[in-house]
């Protein structure tokens, strides 16, 4: 079975907890946190102190995407806020080798992220270092956006490096999930689906969530 990782890019940022909470009892296996630092995308979100005060509401795995230029400076203070996973965009990264260590040095799971355009060659020399790889399905930067479905292959590519090398990472896509891209990306070989617009867009979370899991 896969898993859902609601982003609460799109939840009622006034009543965080709450939001949290909702997703938690609806099923969530994963809370996704989109970091924004207004130059690597055009938006600005969130930093280490929501993830700290985030912690303590929930029990999920917090799942820290980082959308953001010079990840290494930021790295320790998502660790010690308390990230499970903290990704980094390959875009973002020249030194990515070294990032992933960094991250795993800390005691977090580490990512890597690709967006739409970039090709899963990028990833060849680090894809056995990582805990997950994140495929973006949209251009970061904003909740709400349509699914680009050429990205397809590449999850379907990242699977199969996976399963012809005995890797145990999690596939993850992110952008424009909703119940009938949520199909496309299983049947790609995704098993973490992000999505935000999809859940928080609906008064009962439970239902959404279930939704998506069952198409
Ligand atoms: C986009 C973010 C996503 C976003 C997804 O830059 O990384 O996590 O919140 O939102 P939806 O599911 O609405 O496309
Ligand atoms: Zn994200």
């Amino acid at each position: 079975m896969f898993k859902i990782a609601p982003s609460i890019l799109s939840a009622d940022f006034s009543k965080l907890a709450k939001e949290i909470i909702d997703v938690e009892n609806g099923g969530a296996d994963y809370i996704h946190i989109d970091v924004m630092d207004g130059h690597f995308v055009p938006n600005i979100t969130m930093g280490p102190i929501v993830v700290e005060a985030i912690r303590p509401i929930t029990k999920l795995p917090l799942d820290v995407h980082l959308m953001i230029q010079n990840p290494d400076q930021y790295i320790e203070a998502f660790a010690k806020a308390g990230a499970d996973y903290i990704s980094v965009h390959v875009e973002a990264s020249p030194h990515l080798h070294r990032t992933i260590q960094h991250i795993k040095s800390l005691g977090v799971k580490a990512g890597v992220v690709l967006n739409p355009a970039t090709p899963v060659d990028m990833i060849q020399h680090i894809i056995n270092d990582v805990d997950l790889v994140l495929l973006m399905t949209v251009n970061p930067g904003f909740g709400g956006q349509s699914f680009i479905p050429s990205v397809l292959p590449k999850i379907k590519k990242v699977k199969e490096i996976a399963d012809k090398n005995g890797l145990n990472i999690e596939i993850e896509v992110d952008g424009g999930v909703n119940s009938e891209t949520a199909k496309l990306c299983v049947d790609a070989g995704a098993n973490v689906l992000v999505a935000g617009s999809a859940i928080y867009n609906h008064e009962n979370r439970k239902k959404a969530i279930e939704a998506l899991k069952k198409f």
